[in-house]
C-alpha cells in the first residue's frame, strides 16, 4: 500500500482558532497541519493536507486519492451528516479512510448523530480534538507499513 495520507477538511474548518472555540479549540487548521506533517516526516509517510468549504472539491480530492492510491483523513466538517456524494465517492474509490471530528458529535445536536462518511470508513474518532487528527495518522500507519 501506498505511504501517502490526504488529510481533507471540509467547510468552515478554515476557521478553525476563531471559530466556535469552547467546541472546536483554539488551534488553527494551519497548527494541526504543521503538528501533522511532522509527525509524518518522522513516519516516512507524504501527508497531503487540504480544506475546502465546496462539497465537489472534496470528492474530487477523493478521487485524486483513489487515483493515488493514497489513504484519506476526513474531517468533512457539516457535509458529513448531508453527503451522498462525498459517501458515494469514498465507496468508489479503494482508499483506507479514517473520519475524524473536533468534537464529540454524539454528544452534539442530533442531526449530527447521523454520519455518510462513517458508511464508506474504517472507522471514527470523534471528540478528541486536534489529536483526532493524530491517532487517525497513526493508525493508517500501521495498516499501511
Ligand atoms: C465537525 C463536527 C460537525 O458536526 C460540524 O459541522 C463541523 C465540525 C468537528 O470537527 O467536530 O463543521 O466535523
Amino acid at each position: 500500500m501506498s505511504k501517502q495520507i490526504f488529510v481533507l477538511n471540509g467547510p468552515n474548518l478554515n476557521l478553525l482558532g476563531t471559530r466556535e472555540p469552547e467546541i472546536y479549540g483554539v488551534l488553527k487548521l494551519e497548527d494541526i497541519a504543521i503538528r501533522l506533517k511532522e509527525i509524518a516526516k518522522d513516519l516516512g509517510i507524504k501527508v497531503d493536507f487540504r480544506q475546502s468549504n465546496h462539497e465537489g472539491e472534496l470528492v474530487d480530492w477523493v478521487h485524486e486519492a483513489g487515483e493515488k492510491k493514497a489513504s484519506i483523513i476526513l474531517n468533512a466538517g457539516a457535509y458529513t451528516h448531508t453527503s451522498v456524494a462525498l459517501m458515494d465517492a469514498l465507496m468508489a474509490v479503494e482508499c483506507d479512510c479514517i473520519e475524524v471530528h473536533l468534537s464529540n458529535i454524539f454528544k452534539r445536536e442530533d442531526f449530527r448523530h447521523h454520519s455518510y462518511v462513517s458508511k464508506a470508513s474504517i472507522g471514527i474518532i470523534s471528540g478528541l480534538g486536534a489529536k483526532g487528527y493524530e491517532l487517525a495518522l497513526l493508525a493508517l500507519n500501521d495498516s499501511i507499513t
